[in-house]
Order: structure tokens, then sequence, then C-alpha cells
């Protein structure tokens, strides 16, 4: 499988251009073909067992591999840049099966305060059942005083959900390397057009697809993203854990994936005006957006997303706490009520009672949720629309 894009081709040409799947024959699908097969079959039983003996790359059983669902992992580590990618049927196996490939009983693992609920659910509840600890850190020098022998990854997004700050990858990639650990990076709300975190010292860099990748909201897949040495530990769990991504998914996630560029400058664009038009509406207590200038981590968005693009989510608290919050989702005329983000409609979400639901009043005020917090995924509305309808909303309440 030779890829069809150069390393240096911008990011839009790339994803037009994935690595094209090999068919044997002159001439190849345009569109990739979806390998829709569980099982694969040899012409011998010994080139069956080399393959299953993974002494040859080849495809046996597509919980191990399929071709589809690589050929998706392969464009996704093309738009990192990473050697190699590892498709799985949602974000949180991608997560999962990354924290348990490189951790074990009596390992440490550093993780970012502000992250998805499902991402601290298991850090907290989950993996302590295996002996594993956790300690959360908000900025890198708490990172650094948090770091022991026994730590073995430092965990953190891009951008924070549903907080939207800002890690400091270069940062943390440094506090990690300097503890002999590695630094994962969930950069599920940045996606590769606004963050590239393995250019900046990030080593697994995890998505879940469901969300812009996909960007339709019609499939759930995941990938992780890395050094091929990494991404072999990754792929061996994913063997024996099975959160394998299937190949009908994987199709729809690799036709999504052509328009990611330009859906998420689009999506940026908009989002940016929304938080401009939201922070000056008398109904709002407090907008969210790391493009908003006077922000604290607004020179950090600066110096670690690409140039003038600050994500697609603003998260905005009404007046009133949860039940203005609840009020004003159940007010808005193109707004999904929804969990997901990165659809082609903007979706919003009361956070405490839906993304975050796992943490208590204590975790939820540590991660800086308000309880009256509402996530704005923001789609492909015309923006002028999209405002319209926030202020008619926001008016009536
Ligand atoms: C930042 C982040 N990571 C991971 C996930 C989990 O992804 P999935 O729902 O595909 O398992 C989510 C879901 O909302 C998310 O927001």
């Amino acid at each position: 499988m030779t890829p069809a894009h150069r390393r240096e081709d911008a990011l839009q040409t790339r994803a037009v251009h994935p690595p094209a799947p090999e068919t044997g024959l002159l001439g190849r699908a345009s569109a990739p073909p979806v390998h829709r097969t569980a099982t694969f079959t040899f012409d011998s039983s010994d080139s069956f067992a080399t393959v299953m003996s993974d002494h040859t790359r080849g495809y046996a059983y597509s919980r191990i591999d399929n071709p589809t669902s690589d050929a998706f992992a392969q464009a996704v580590a093309g738009l990192e840049g990473g050697q190699d990618g590892q498709p799985f049927a949602s974000g949180m196996a991608a997560i999962t099966t990354t924290l348990l490939a490189f951790l074990s009983a009596g390992d440490h693992v550093v993780a970012q305060r502000r992250l998805y609920g499902g991402t601290h659910h298991v850090l907290t509840r989950v993996l302590p059942r295996w002996g594993i600890g956790v300690s959360f850190a908000d900025s890198p020098q708490e990172a650094a005083a948090a770091m022991t022998d026994t730590t073995r990854l430092v965990w953190c997004e891009t951008i924070s959900n549903p907080t939207l700050r800002v890690a400091d990858i270069p940062a943390l990639a440094a506090v990690a390397h300097a503890g002999g650990a590695l630094l994962a990076v969930d950069s599920t709300f940045a996606t590769p057009v606004v963050c590239r975190p393995l250019s900046m010292g990030a080593d697994l860099v995890v998505h879940s697809a469901t969300k812009y990748i996909g960007g339709h909201s019609d499939a759930t897949g995941g990938v992780v993203v890395g050094e091929r040495e990494h991404l072999d530990a990754v792929r061996a769990l994913r063997t024996d854990l099975g959160g394998s991504l299937a190949p009908d998914e994987a199709f729809l996630l690799l036709r999504g994936l052509q328009t990611l560029p330009l859906r998420v400058e689009r999506q940026n664009r908009t989002a940016a005006r929304l938080a401009e038009g939201l922070a000056v509406h008398r109904a709002v207590e407090r907008v969210e957006y790391p493009g908003l200038p006077g922000r604290p981590d607004h020179a950090l968005a600066e110096a670690v997303l690409a140039s003038g693009r600050f994500g697609g989510v603003v998260t905005l608290t009404p007046r009133g706490g949860k039940e203005a919050a609840l009020r004003l989702c159940d007010s808005l005329r193109l707004c999904h009520i929804v969990t997901s983000l990165g659809g082609t409609a903007t979706g919003v979400s009361h956070v405490a009672s839906t993304s975050h639901r796992q943490l208590d009043d204590d975790a939820l005020t540590a991660a800086g949720i308000a309880p009256g917090a509402i996530r704005v995924a923001v789609g492909l509305e015309d923006p002028d629309d999209l405002l319209a309808d926030f202020h008619s909303a926001l008016d009536g309440l």
C-alpha cells in the first residue's frame, strides 16, 4: 500500500488522497472497498499459520486486522504525521486499550484534571481496580510534581472536554520524557487540522473518530496514532480485548475524513463568531472559548493550535444555573440536543447531566464545570442563522 500523497502536501490534499488499497489488478477503486468479512481464507494451512503468528503481515480474522479498517487508521496516521495507526470500535475502546497497553499493576498515570467524563471515570474508577494509580494535574509544573518512579504515562486532551482548556503539549512531553514516561494526547476536539501533537513531542495521539473525523454522526470509531513500536503494543492488546473497528464503520469514517479540513475550518470560524456574539449577551454568565482574548490560556492556545483556529466547540453558561441551561437547550430551533459533537448539525448538551454525569459535585467543581454549563458543538449551519437562534433563545430566558 503506497500513499498517493506526499508528507509535505497540504492537509486537504492529503485528506482526499489517503493511501490507496491495492487490488492486485490493473486499476484501483476510487472509493475504498469495504472488506465486509470476518474471516480470510488461505491456499495452505502453512500460510494461514504464518499470518496468525504475525510472521508475515496478512489478514486472517477481522478482530485482528481488516483492510478497510486499516486503510482508515493509516489515513489518519498520514494526517497526524504518525508512522502507524490502529483502528478501534470507539474512542473509548482506543483510550482504554492504550491505557492498558502501557500500564500494569503498580504503575501510575499522571492525567490532566480537565478531561472527558468517560476517560475520567476509567482513570478514577476502573484502573484502580487493577492496582494502577492516578494523579491529576492542572499544569506541566503540577504534572512534574506528580511524577513518581512508577509513572509510565502522562495523559491530556489538546482542548479539554468541555472546559476547552488547551494543553501545553511541548511542556507535558518534556515532563513525561524526563520521567521515562510516554505522553498520550486525546486530540478529538482539535483534529489534525487544529493541532498535530506528535510534531510537539507527544508519543501517542488518540481520537474519538465518532466526532469530527467521521463528521456526520453516523459512525462510531476510534484511532490511535504514533510510532510503530508503540502501536504494535496497542494492536496486540486490541486483538486480545477485541475493541476492533468494523469495516462498514471504517468506510464511513474514511469518507468523512476526506472533508475533515473543510468542515473543521468552517466550524472553527463559526464557533469563533458565536463565542464573540454570545459573550456580550446580557443573559450569558460565561463563555469558554480558547480564541477569546483575555482567557488565561489564550497565549498558549495561539502557540499550540494552528494559526487562527481554536476548535469548533463553545461552552456557554447562561445566567440562572441548571434550570436556565435546560430551558435554553429546549428552546433552540436549529440545534440538536445530543451527546456527541463534530457532526454537520450544531449540537447542544447540558454537561453535568450528560457527558460528565459520572462526576460527583466535588469532581465537577474541581474540573471547573458549572452546574449550568452547556456544550455547544458548532455545525455547518450559516453562522448568522445560528447566532440569531441563540440570541432569540437567550432573549426568552
Ligand atoms: C474528548 C473525547 N474523547 C473520547 C470520547 C469517547 O469517544 P466514543 O464516544 O467514540 O467512545 C469522547 C466522547 O465524547 C470525547 O469527547
